[in-house]
C-alpha cells in the first residue's frame, strides 16, 4: 500500500494522519499515512530512509520546513517563494519534489468563508514562516494594498521589499497602522505565550474580518480580543489545515477531496461542535 506521512517535532498531536485518512476513504484512494518524529538534528537522514524504504509522499511540520527545502531535489515555484517546503512528492521519474500548500490552503479557507480577497484592504500581523508562507497566495488574488505589521519591524520591511514584485506591499509598525483594513489576519506565534500582537483596538470594526492563523478548541486569544472589540467574522487556522492538507493529497494523487465534511469531522473530534 502507498505510504505518507508527517514529519514533525513534536508531532504526536498531529490531525494530519485524520484528515488524510478521511480523504483516502472519501476519494477510495489505496494508501496509509502515519506519523514521524525525528531528533531535530535526525530529520535529513529519516527522510532518505522513508523515501529509501518506497514511501510516496509526505508533509513537513514544525521545526523541519525550512529544513526540507533545502533537501529536496526540486522546488515548486509556490515553494521557492516560501522558502519552506511542507509537502514532498517523490515523482514518477524517481525526483524528490518539495511544494508549499499551506498559502494556497489559507487562500480557499478564506474564500470558504466567503471573504473577498481581491481590492480589499489586507493587515498581516507577524513576518515569520507562516506570513512567509501567506504573502504569494494573497498578493495573486489582487487585494488593493496588504501592509505587514511585526513585531521586530525590520523583518516587516524585509518581507515587503521581498514580494513588492507581486503586488502593493508595505510593512508598517504597529504603532504606524491606521485607516480602514476589511481583513486582519494573525500569522504571528503570540497565543502559544498566551499573548496578543500589540494591535490598536480602534482598529476592529464590525465589519472587518479577523482570521487567527492558530486554532484550539476554544477561540484563541487573538479571537476573543478581536471580538470583545467588535469584530463579528472571525475564523481560527483549523479550516486552513484541512485546505493545505486537501491541497497537499492533490498534489501525490491527482484527485481532490472535499473538504467541508472532513472539516466537520474534525471539529467534532477535537470537541469543538
Ligand atoms: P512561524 O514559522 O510560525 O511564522 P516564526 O518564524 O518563529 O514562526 O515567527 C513568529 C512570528 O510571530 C514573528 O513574526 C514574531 O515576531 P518577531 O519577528 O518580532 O519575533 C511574532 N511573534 C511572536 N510572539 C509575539 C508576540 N508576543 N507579539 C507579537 N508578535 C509576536
Amino acid at each position: 500500500m502507498d505510504r505518507y506521512l508527517v514529519f514533525g517535532h513534536p508531532v504526536r498531536h498531529s490531525k494530519s494522519p485524520f484528515i488524510h485518512t478521511l480523504f483516502a476513504r472519501q476519494t477510495q484512494q489505496e494508501l496509509e499515512y502515519g506519523l514521524a518524529e525525528p531528533a531535530v538534528d535526525e530529520f535529513a537522514q529519516a527522510l532518505c530512509t522513508f523515501f529509501d524504504q518506497g514511501g510516496k509522499g509526505c508533509n513537513v511540520t514544525v521545526p523541519f520546513k525550512e529544513q526540507a527545502f533545502t533537501l529536496v531535489d526540486r522546488l515548486s515555484p509556490r515553494a521557492k517563494r516560501a522558502g519552506a517546503v511542507n509537502t514532498i512528492k517523490l515523482t514518477d521519474d524517481g525526483v524528490l519534489l518539495g511544494d508549499n500548500t499551506d498559502g494556497a490552503g489559507l487562500v480557499a479557507d478564506l474564500k470558504s468563508h466567503g471573504v473577498t480577497l481581491a481590492d480589499s484592504r489586507i493587515l498581516l500581523l507577524g513576518a515569520g514562516g507562516a506570513a512567509r508562507g501567506a504573502l504569494a497566495p494573497l498578493l495573486a488574488e489582487l487585494p488593493s494594498e496588504l501592509v505587514i505589521a511585526n513585531r521586530t519591524h525590520a523583518k516587516a520591511q524585509q518581507l515587503a521589499a521581498e514580494f513588492c514584485d507581486l503586488g502593493h506591499v508595505t510593512a508598517q509598525t504597529y504603532e504606524q497602522l491606521a485607516g480602514s483594513f476589511d481583513l486582519v489576519i494573525n500569522s504571528t506565534s503570540a497565543s502559544l505565550q498566551g499573548e496578543l500582537p500589540p494591535l490598536a483596538p480602534a482598529l476592529i470594526h464590525t465589519d472587518i474580518a479577523i482570521y487567527d492563523m492558530m486554532y484550539g478548541a476554544s477561540d484563541t486569544a487573538f479571537i476573543s480580543w478581536a471580538k470583545q472589540h467588535g469584530a463579528r467574522q472571525t475564523m481560527d487556522g483549523l479550516g486552513m489545515l484541512v485546505e493545505q492538507a486537501a491541497e497537499a493529497f492533490t498534489v501525490w494523487r491527482g484527485i481532490r477531496p472535499g473538504t467541508k465534511q472532513v472539516l466537520r469531522e474534525l471539529k467534532r473530534n477535537l470537541g469543538v461542535i
